[in-house]
């Protein structure tokens, strides 16, 4: 409460102190123009109100947007299906209903560089959180170097939280660097408790499922850890080129085929010896 005296400077004043902001600013526009346009009480209060819950709406979305620590911004619009026909246009846009958040299905997302993993995880997760859900992205190795460093420094299960406690979780680059036993065992963890709350991971990786073994450095932990990211999962499978290197296509045929280019070499140097001749 506050010593305000006329009712607008109390109302401003109690709004604010409410946490109000939005309606604070707008209630005397809007206030005016309800008497010009002969609004009831109701719908002025309507008004005012409706303009403060989509402030706090979008303020919410900033905030939760800022917690998922995305690399980049990405969206499903962005994404030009035409130059990676592996990828069914249907079942990204079916994922992108949500449906698999409240079904608990994990995603793994498997492809060469550059095909668009990471564009495709972040721009589902990205979804989620315009539609109320809290997410967090993280790589493989970041989250087992913040994992058993928060074991060390005694706040391992307030840590754990940040990767148990979104609906839904990205985890990047899976096999990108071997792990170690205990890394494995500290990812195995992450997964095995959202697995159990039925909360999705979203995860990326270049490597094939077949090689988890080698990357996770124990058969029985890697089986275990792809038995829960698999089970109910969707799996994406791109089989296409990198869009990283589409602008360079020409050089990455040229060097995929060095004998064209040699024969190229050798029929200039043909020609200018034919030329010399004549
Ligand atoms: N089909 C596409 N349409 C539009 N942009 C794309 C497409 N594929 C990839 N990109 C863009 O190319 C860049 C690389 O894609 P992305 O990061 O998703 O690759 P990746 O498969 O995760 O590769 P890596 O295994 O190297 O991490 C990103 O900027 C992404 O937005
Ligand atoms: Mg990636």
């Amino acid at each position: 409460m506050t010593d305000a005296t006329s009712p607008y400077e109390q109302l401003k004043a109690d709004l604010g102190y409410l946490g109000l902001g939005r309606a604070a600013e707008c209630f005397a526009v809007l206030a005016d123009q309800a008497k010009a346009e002969g609004w009831g009480h109701v719908g002025y209060l309507a008004r005012v109100v409706a303009e403060q819950a989509s402030a706090t709406t979008n303020r919410r979305l900033a905030s939760r947007m800022r917690f998922a620590h995305f690399p980049f911004r990405r969206t499903i619009d962005e994404f030009d299906f035409d130059f990676q026909p592996s990828i069914d246009r249907k079942v990204v846009e079916d994922l992108a209903t949500l449906r698999f958040i409240a079904e608990g299905r994990s995603l793994a997302f498997l492809g060469q560089p550059g095909c668009g993993k990471t564009h495709l995880a972040v721009a589902l997760a990205t979804r989620a959180i315009e539609a109320g859900y809290r997410g967090y992205f993280t790589t493989a190795d970041d989250m087992v170097v913040a994992l058993s460093r928060a074991r060390t420094e005694g706040n391992w299960a307030s840590k754990l939280r940040l990767y148990t406690s979104p609906s839904v979780l990205v985890i990047d680059d899976v096999g990108l660097l071997p792990m170690a036993r205990d890394a494995a065992g500290t990812f195995f963890h992450v997964i095995n408790a959202r697995y159990e709350k039925a909360t999705p991971t979203l995860i990326t990786t270049n490597r094939g499922l077949p090689a988890w073994g080698e990357l996770f450095g124990d058969d029985v932990v890697a089986s275990a850890i792809l038995d829960r990211i698999l089970h109910k999962a969707v799996v994406l499978n791109i089989r296409g080129p990198s869009w990283r290197m589409r602008e360079h296509q020409a050089l990455a045929e040229a060097a995929r085929r060095p004998q064209d280019t040699a024969t190229a070499e050798q029929r200039t140097a043909a020609q200018q010896e034919g030329g010399r001749d004549k």
